[in-house]
Order: C-alpha cells, then sequence, then structure tokens
C-alpha cells in the first residue's frame, strides 16, 4: 500500500514535468481533497496508509491539473472575501482583484446597517452580491445571469451562505432588458472585458476552462459596457450608485462611457498591483 508522503511526492513530480507554476501547493492541495483531509494532515500524516481507490482518484485530478485545468474547478471551490463558494465550468472563478470593487462599494457607503437595494449584473456564482450581502447585513439583493447554470450555482452559494431570503435570481440578458432601476441603490458588475484580439494572450487555463461568455467582449473589450450604459442613460431620472470591475487598461474608456451615458462623480479605484480595477459612478 502507498503512503500519503509517496503520493503527494509522486503527484509534485507530476505536476513540475507538467511545467506548473506552484506545483508543490497544488499537490498538496489536490491530495488533501481527494483524500478527505486537510492540507495540514497531508504534511502531518506522512505515513497513513493510503487504499487503491484513494491512490486512484487522487491520480485523476492530478492529470487534470496536468492539464492546466485550474485548481479550483478540480477542487470545485474557491474562497472570495473570505467566504467560500462553489464554482464549476458554467462560472467564472472569482479573483482576488474583483474584491477592489467590493472595498469601493463600502468606501462611498460606510454605514454597515444600511438596508441597501443591490442590483448584480452577470452575478457568475454569486461572489460579488453575496460578498457585499455579507457586509450589509440589511441589504437585500438581485442577481442576473444569461447563463441559468451559472445561475444554479449562485443560488447554491448563496442558501449556504444562509442569504436564501435576501436575494432573487433572475435570468436576463442584458441586451435586451434590466429589472427596474427604481427598485435599486447599487448596481455593480463585472462584465466580461476581454478584447478578442487579446485571446492568444490569454493562459490556457483561463481560455480552456472558464467559460468564454464570462471572459469575451467583442473587438475592443467595451461590448458590453456600452450595451449596459445604452439601457442605464435611460434613467436619468432615479438615484443609484453603479461600480464596474474593468479590465487592464480600460478604466478611462470606462470612465468616458459613463460621462456620455448621464452618469456623475466618477472615479477609478486601484487593484493591489495599482491598475484602475473598478470605476464607480452615480446616476
Ligand atoms: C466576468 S463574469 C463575472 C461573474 C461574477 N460576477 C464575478 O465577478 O466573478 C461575467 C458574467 O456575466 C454573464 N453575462 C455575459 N453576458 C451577459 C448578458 N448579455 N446578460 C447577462 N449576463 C451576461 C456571464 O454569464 C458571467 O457570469
Amino acid at each position: 500500500m502507498i503512503t500519503v508522503g509517496k503520493i503527494l511526492k509522486e503527484s509534485i513530480e507530476t505536476l513540475r514535468s507538467a511545467n506548473l507554476k506552484g506545483a508543490q501547493l497544488d499537490a498538496r492541495l489536490i491530495v488533501a481533497h481527494g483524500l478527505k483531509m486537510t492540507s495540514q494532515q497531508v504534511f502531518g500524516y506522512p505515513e497513513k496508509q493510503v487504499n487503491e481507490r484513494e491512490l486512484q482518484c487522487v491520480r485523476k485530478l492530478i492529470f487534470r491539473r496536468s492539464q492546466f485545468e485550474p485548481l479550483a474547478l478540480i477542487t470545485g471551490k474557491k474562497e472570495f472575501w473570505s467566504l467560500p463558494f462553489k464554482v464549476t465550468s458554467e462560472t467564472l472563478i472569482p479573483r482576488p482583484d474583483s474584491e477592489t470593487l467590493i472595498e469601493a462599494v463600502l468606501i462611498n457607503h460606510p454605514d454597515r446597517k444600511w438596508p441597501a437595494r443591490i442590483l448584480d449584473l452577470g452575478t457568475g456564482s454569486g461572489c460579488l452580491l453575496l460578498a457585499l450581502l455579507h457586509e450589509y447585513q440589511n441589504a437585500t439583493g438581485v442577481g442576473t445571469d444569461i447563463s441559468k447554470d451559472a445561475l444554479k450555482i449562485a443560488k447554491f452559494n448563496c442558501e449556504n451562505l444562509g442569504m436564501g431570503s435576501r436575494v432573487d435570481f433572475i435570468h436576463m440578458d442584458w441586451n435586451n432588458v434590466m429589472p427596474s432601476m427604481e427598485q435599486f441603490d447599487i448596481v455593480i458588475c463585472n462584465p466580461p472585458y476581454i478584447a478578442e484580439k487579446d485571446r492568444n494572450r490569454i493562459s490556457c487555463d483561463v481560455v480552456g476552462f472558464e467559460p468564454n461568455i464570462a471572459l469575451f467582449a467583442g473587438e475592443d473589450g467595451l461590448r458590453e459596457y456600452k450595451a449596459i450604459l445604452s439601457l442605464l442613460a435611460e434613467t436619468k431620472n432615479l438615484t443609484y450608485s453603479v461600480f464596474f470591475e474593468v479590465g487592464f487598461n480600460q478604466a478611462n474608456d470606462v470612465s468616458k462611457l459613463l460621462k456620455n451615458a448621464g452618469l456623475r462623480n466618477i472615479s477609478i479605484y486601484p487593484d493591489l498591483s495599482g491598475i484602475g480595477r473598478c470605476v464607480a459612478a452615480k446616476m
């Protein structure tokens, strides 16, 4: 029988020969997931025996990672804003950079008791909306997405975090329709924003495994901002705040689009690398 220590060593070697960065950490997390242990236990019990079924299960998971499948899809989970989220191949994997949007909302609206009504356009796993509802305990929200499969995962995450009574999820294409905006105080959106011309520069673990409908947005990457803002521009008589996540080098272009749509108080918030990552404004 093989031991935990040996299976970990074998897994690290397999991932290293696939030229994966972070092979050691990934191997440890995958072995832990496959053996239903914590990653500390993997280190703490190297002599523990592993049966044939467990060994084959870990080898299959390690093989998937060696083919560049993202770790989060292999383990089916990803932490965002220190909260646990289920993820599948139907949802974008929550990114640490998206926490910039959460921080921007908190800076603009510091009263955590505010019973805000929040609309999340393109909710994916629900990570942005649910992180905000975690901070604003009296707030309620609506999450929308064009993907029915993503909405199922967002609903699961919502129930799992105990927020089922505070959120409605709606299947909706923002090219055709918006929920009636008078219901909302805050609109958040992390739309697809990668330009088609940059497709070849995106790493294969992203393009090959995450839903393309969550990633690409026409020739210049701005198509979805334009679609959403053309509908928001029709609501100039209402008052609400808008927070968009933006891609590398898009903050100024998106700011201009917001200005043209009639929004004001436009400000840009950088991520931890200093790149403008969120554009906020008021209608
Ligand atoms: C970049 S992902 C963001 C997901 C999640 N909010 C996050 O930050 O991780 C964009 C999301 O928008 C959705 N989407 C793309 N086009 C859409 C459309 N026309 N109408 C509604 N949702 C759309 C995708 O299915 C995807 O879930």
